[in-house]
């Protein structure tokens, strides 16, 4: 099962297995991981599961789809490049040890 890592702004990690096919929302908050709110349930309307992607990551994810990328621009912590909302990072084994970091706040 692929492993996420949940880097939060103090350096603190966790690191959990997320199921194929879930997305990286789902794995956070099974896992309880703080920092992902995910108000909406994984619909894309919240913003709330924003994740800053590490950049060795960044190549190997599908792009931003036009609701995600419209969504970001209502993040609590200002969008970066590497930003994307993590109920739409799906898990599969290609994402095996993908590193995301939490912004400071979501809400
Ligand atoms: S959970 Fe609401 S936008 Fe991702």
């Amino acid at each position: 099962m692929p492993n996420v890592s949940f880097v939060a702004p103090d350096g603190a990690t966790i690191t959990v297995d997320i199921p194929n096919g879930w997305s990286v929302m789902e794995g956070a908050v099974k896992h309880g991981v703080a920092g992902i709110l995910a108000e909406c349930g994984g619909a894309c309307a919240c913003a709330t599961c924003h994740v800053f992607v590490d950049p060795a990551w960044l190549g190997r994810l599908q792009p931003r789809e036009a609701g995600e990328d419209d969504l970001l621009e209502c993040t609590a912590v200002e969008r970066a490049p590497n930003s994307r909302l993590s109920c739409q990072l799906r898990v599969s084994s290609a994402l095996d040890g993908l590193v995301v970091h939490l912004p400071e706040r979501q809400a």
